[in-house]
């Protein structure tokens, strides 16, 4: 009999609940001439998500002894940046998806250009939430700069933004195991990585922690977007929230694409372990962190 388990589903729950209400409080009201863009945010922010990002921000504080409560807003931040991505992600001129989260994505409830704007204004919100007073009052200034600049380099031309673009280049093109591992390290690794960095941050980690932490980031991250793929081809549609087959209309370069779903499922397992085994100089307090990994391998959503 398995006792004293760590709970990971309350954990989740509570940790996405305090973020959402965070969201909410501060979210832009949808009043004046610029409500429908705002309400077209509002729509994709809360259409649900699994909150992975801002949740590690807050795991990555706690685990440094910081208090998480303190820095919600800055775990807020991260979900706005991270469903402008999936906004972006979804319109025509990039992969075209019709469902995101459950219901149809913002360019079908809208359509594109306030999609693209909505994506834009939650990328500036994001900003806004980082530099908020009430954040600000709370956190180190110094280590707050440090938080923001890991995040911004992480969702830029040397991060996300990168990686998005060659996603794109490499559709319909034979590619290799070198350019797929770039990819995912640029569209998916860096943001992960850095969410949970940010958190480490502002709650005081020291440079070991800090380096334990990358190391477990990266690797959850590889395995997350590895994962990710193969739910394009295993997963189911309800679960998921979004439409399956999606990479292979657009012969993206995936993981199942260039080695086969064994191989693959392979694959992820193996960063997993990794993540998992970067955790050691955090003894029990990686609870949390490891049950979170070993979550997002098995995945169906
Ligand atoms: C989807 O991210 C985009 C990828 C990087 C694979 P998530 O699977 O975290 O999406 P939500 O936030 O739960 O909707
Ligand atoms: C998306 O990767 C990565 C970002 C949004 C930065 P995918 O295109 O594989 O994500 P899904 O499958 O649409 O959620
Ligand atoms: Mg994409
Ligand atoms: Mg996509
Ligand atoms: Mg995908």
């Amino acid at each position: 009999m398995v006792q004293n388990r760590f709970d990971l589903e309350s954990y989740l729950k509570e940790r996405s609940k305090k973020v959402e209400k965070v969201l909410k409080k501060y979210f832009p009201k949808e009043k004046d001439y610029g409500k429908r863009v705002i309400s077209a945010g509002k729509y994709s922010v809360f259409a649900g998500g699994k909150r992975l990002r801002p949740i590690l921000c807050l795991v990555g504080c706690e685990i440094v002894d910081g208090d998480w409560e303190k820095i919600l807003l800055f775990a807020a931040g991260i979900e706005c940046i991270h469903t402008y991505s999936l906004i972006h992600d979804d319109l025509p001129c990039m992969d075209d998806d019709d469902f995101r989260r459950g219901k149809p994505s913002c360019h079908k409830a809208f359509d594109e250009a306030t999609a693209m704007l909505a994506g834009d204004g939650l990328q500036a919100l994001a900003f806004q939430f980082f530099t908020h007073p009430d954040l600000v009052k709370n956190v180190n200034k110094t280590r707050l700069l440090k938080a923001i600049h890991v995040i911004s380099k992480a969702v830029g031309f040397e991060g996300m933004v990168g990686g998005q673009m060659v996603d794109l280049l490499m559709e319909g093109k034979k590619g290799t195991a070198r350019i797929l591992k770039w990819i995912h390290l640029n569209k998916t690794v860096r943001l992960i990585e850095a969410s949970i960095l940010s958190g480490a941050l502002l709650g005081g980690g020291n440079s070991q922690a800090l380096k334990a932490l990358s190391s477990y980031g990266k690797n959850l991250g590889f395995a997350f977007q590895i994962v990710d793929d193969l739910l394009d081809i295993l997963g189911d549609e309800k679960k998921l929230g979004k439409k399956t087959y999606s990479d292979i209309k657009k012969q993206k370069l995936t993981y199942p694409a260039l080695f086969g779903i064994e191989k693959t499922k392979k694959l992820a397992q193996k960063y997993t372990e990794k993540a998992i085994s970067a955790l050691k100089p955090f003894g029990e307090r990686a609870q949390p962190l490891k049950a979170i990994a070993e979550f997002m391998l098995n995945r169906v959503y």
